[in-house]
C-alpha cells in the first residue's frame, strides 16, 4: 500500500517504521514546512494518508487529503466535537475517514470492559466513578481523547451522571477527570469506582507508542476496499 504521512512528529515517525516493517511504501511526508506537498503527484498517488498533527490543523488536513482523492486515517485528538461536520461532508461527497481517539487494540478492549462495568454499576449507587489519565509533558490537549471516550461510554450506560468535568471542578452529576502531565509517559488511563468500603480500578498502561501506530496501520489496511466513516469498533468487531 502507498501511504502518505501528514504530521511527521513522534507518531509520524513511529507510523513510518511500522508501515515499512509491514511492507508498505511511504510516498509523502507532510509537516508544517511543506504544506504545498498536498498538491504534489506523490501525495495524490497515496492509497491512504495517516494524519497525526494538532487539533488546529486536523480538519483542514483531512479536507486537503480528500480533495487530492486520498482516504484518511486520523488519530489527532482534541477536536472530536467537530467530527459530525466532517462525517456529513464525507457522506455527501463519497469520502473516507477512519478516526479513533486511541488506536491501541488493548485500549479498545478496555473501552468495552469499561462500558460493561458501567452497566453493572447501575445496581450499586454507593460507588462514585472518576477517571484519571497521565501523559507525557508535550501533550497539548487535556483531558486526553481516550479519557473523553471512557467518560462518554460511562455516560451512555450509567444513570445519575450527565457530563464529565475536568478536575478540580466537581459536582454530583459529573464524572471528574484528573489529567496529569509527567515525563515521557505514553498513556495511562484508569476508571475508578469508589465506595465507603472499597475501590474498583480498571487501568490500561501503554508501554510505548508502538501499539497506537500498529492499530493505525491495521486501520489503513482495513480501509483499502471501503468508503465511508469507520472507527475501531468496525475494525475490531468487539461485542458484535
Ligand atoms: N489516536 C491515537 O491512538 C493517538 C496516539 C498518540 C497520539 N495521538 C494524537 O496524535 C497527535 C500527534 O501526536 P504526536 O505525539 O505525534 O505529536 P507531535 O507534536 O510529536 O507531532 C505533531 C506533528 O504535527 C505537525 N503539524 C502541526 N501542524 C501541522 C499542519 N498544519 N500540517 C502538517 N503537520 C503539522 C507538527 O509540526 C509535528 O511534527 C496528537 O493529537 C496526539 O494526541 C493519537
Amino acid at each position: 500500500m502507498k501511504i502518505a504521512l501528514i504530521g511527521y512528529g513522534k507518531m509520524g515517525k513511529m507510523l513510518e517504521a511500522i508501515a515499512i516493517e509491514r511492507g508498505h511504501q511511504i510516498v509523502s511526508r507532510i509537516d508544517v514546512e511543506n504544506p504545498n506537498d498536498f498538491y504534489s503527484p506523490e501525495f495524490s498517488s497515496a492509497d491512504i494518508a495517516l494524519e497525526f498533527t494538532t487539533p488546529a490543523a486536523v480538519e483542514q488536513n483531512i479536507r486537503k487529503a480528500w480533495a487530492a482523492g486520498v482516504k484518511v486515517v486520523s488519530g489527532t485528538t482534541g477536536w472530536h466535537e467537530n467530527l459530525p461536520i466532517l462525517q456529513r461532508e464525507l457522506e455527501e461527497n463519497g469520502k473516507t475517514l477512519f478516526w479513533a481517539s486511541n488506536f491501541s487494540i488493548g485500549v479498545n478492549i478496555f473501552f468495552e470492559i469499561n462500558r460493561q462495568l458501567a452497566k453493572i454499576m447501575n445496581a450499586f449507587p454507593q460507588y462514585d466513578v472518576k477517571i484519571e489519565e497521565t501523559h507525557h509533558k508535550q501533550k497539548k490537549d487535556a483531558p486526553s481523547g481516550t479519557a473523553i471516550t471512557l467518560a462518554d461510554n460511562i455516560l451512555s450506560e450509567l444513570n445519575g451522571k450527565h457530563s464529565w468535568t475536568l478536575s478540580p471542578e466537581q459536582n454530583d452529576f459529573s464524572i471528574e477527570i484528573t489529567a496529569k502531565r509527567e515525563g515521557e509517559v505514553a498513556g495511562i488511563h484508569s476508571t475508578i469506582y469508589d465506595s465507603p468500603e472499597d475501590i474498583i480500578t480498571l487501568t490500561h498502561n501503554a508501554k510505548s507508542r508502538a501499539g497506537f501506530a500498529l492499530g493505525a496501520i491495521l486501520a489503513a489496511e482495513f480501509l483499502q476496499d471501503k468508503t465511508g466513516f469507520f472507527t475501531m469498533q468496525n475494525l475490531l468487531k468487539i461485542n458484535n
